[in-house]
C-alpha cells in the first residue's frame, strides 16, 4: 500500500526513545521529512543520525522540553522555517510518576497537567494554523489505555489522558472542515525506559523481582506478552497518512487486548 506520505512534513515530540523514535523511524522510512525534539540532547542527536543514515530523510532535531511554551514554539518555528510546511503533529511526553492518590500534591497534579496535556494543548495552538494553510494535517496524540481502563498506581495517568482524549474529540469536530485529523492512540504495555521504570518501581513496592513482576503484568495480557514500540508506530504511521483519510476522533488501542471494555 502506498501510505502517500513521501514528502510531507511531520513533528513527532519527545522522540529520542521509546515509541517517539519508533514513530520517527516509521514516517521516515515512509519519505516524511521530519522535526524531532527530547531534552537530552545527545540520545537527540544520536537518534538523528540513526535515521539519516538508514534513510533518505532529512531530519532537524530541536532540544526543546514539551512542558516549556517557549520551547514549543521554538520548535514549530524552525520546523516551518527549516522545512516551510507542517502536515503532521505526533503529540507524545514522558509519562507522569506512578503512586497512589494519597502520594500526591497539589504540584504534582499541575505538573502531570503540564506535562500531558498541556504540551498537547499547545503544540496543536502552535501547528494548527500551518496545517490550515496547507490544506490539512493529521494530529495523532500518544495517550494510554489508562484513559480506558485505570491502571493500579497511576492515578495522574489515569485521569489526564482522559482529558487529552476530550480535547482530540473536540479538535476533531472543529477542524475537521480544515481536513485536520485528529487521533488518540492508547498504548497497553510497551517495551520501553518507561515500562522497565514502571515495572523496577512496582518490584520495590511489593518485594518482588523484576522478571516476577513484569511477567505478573504479561499474564494479564491476552497475547501474552509485551507490545515493542514498533508495533505502536505502524499504527500511528497509518494514522498519519493519506490511507487514514476518513479516520478521525478515534481513540484505539495497541495493547495486545489487554483492555476488557467493549469499545
Ligand atoms: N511504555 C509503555 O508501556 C506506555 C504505555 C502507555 C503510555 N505510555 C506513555 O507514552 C509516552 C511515551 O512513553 P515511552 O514508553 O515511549 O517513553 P520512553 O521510552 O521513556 O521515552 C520518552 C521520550 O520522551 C522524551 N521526553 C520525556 N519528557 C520530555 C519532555 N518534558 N520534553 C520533551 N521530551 C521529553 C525522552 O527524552 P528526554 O528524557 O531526553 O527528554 C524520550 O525521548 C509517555 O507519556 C508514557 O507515559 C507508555
Amino acid at each position: 500500500m502506498d501510505l502517500g506520505i513521501a514528502g510531507k512534513i511531520a513533528i513527532v515530540a519527545a522522540a529520542s526513545k521509546g515509541m517517539g523514535k519508533a514513530v520517527a523511524v516509521g514516517l521516515a522510512r515512509e519519505g516524511a521529512h521530519l522535526a524531532i525534539c527530547a531534552r537530552g540532547e545527545s540520545e537527540l542527536k544520536k537518534t538523528t543520525r540513526e535515521i539519516t543514515s538508514s534513510t533518505s530523510a532529512r531530519v532537524l532535531p530541536v532540544v526543546a522540553d514539551v512542558t516549556s511554551p517557549n520551547d514549543i514554539q521554538r520548535l514549530v518555528k524552525k520546523t516551518a522555517d527549516e522545512f516551510g510546511r507542517i502536515d503532521i503533529l505526533v503529540n507524545n511526553a514522558g509519562g507522569p510518576p506512578s503512586g497512589l492518590f494519597n502520594s500526591f500534591s497539589d504540584r504534582d497534579w499541575q505538573d502531570a497537567v503540564v506535562l500531558n496535556l498541556l504540551s498537547a494543548v499547545r503544540l496543536c495552538r502552535e501547528v494548527i494554523p500551518y496545517m490550515q494553510k496547507a490544506g490539512g494535517g493529521r494530529i495523532i496524540n500518544i495517550v494510554s489505555v489508562a484513559a480506558k481502563q485505570p491502571i493500579e498506581s497511576l492515578v495522574l495517568s489515569n485521569s489526564i489522558r482522559a482529558a487529552v482524549i476530550g480535547l482530540a474529540k473536540t479538535l476533531s469536530i472543529e477542524l475537521a472542515p480544515d481536513n485536520i485529523l485528529v487521533n488518540n492512540i492508547c498504548p497497553g504495555w510497551i517495551l520501553t525506559d518507561r515500562l522497565s521504570a514502571l515495572v523496577k518501581k512496582r518490584a520495590e513496592a511489593s518485594g518482588k523481582s523484576f522478571d516476577s513482576t513484569l511477567s505478573e503484568i504479561t499474564t494479564t495480557i491476552p497475547l501474552h506478552r509485551c507490545g515493542t514500540p514498533e508495533e505502536v508506530a505502524n499504527l500511528i504511521v497509518f494514522l498519519a497518512s493519506e490511507r487514514a483519510s476518513y479516520i478521525t476522533g478515534t481513540t484505539i488501542q495497541v495493547d495486545g487486548g489487554l483492555t476488557k471494555g467493549l469499545l
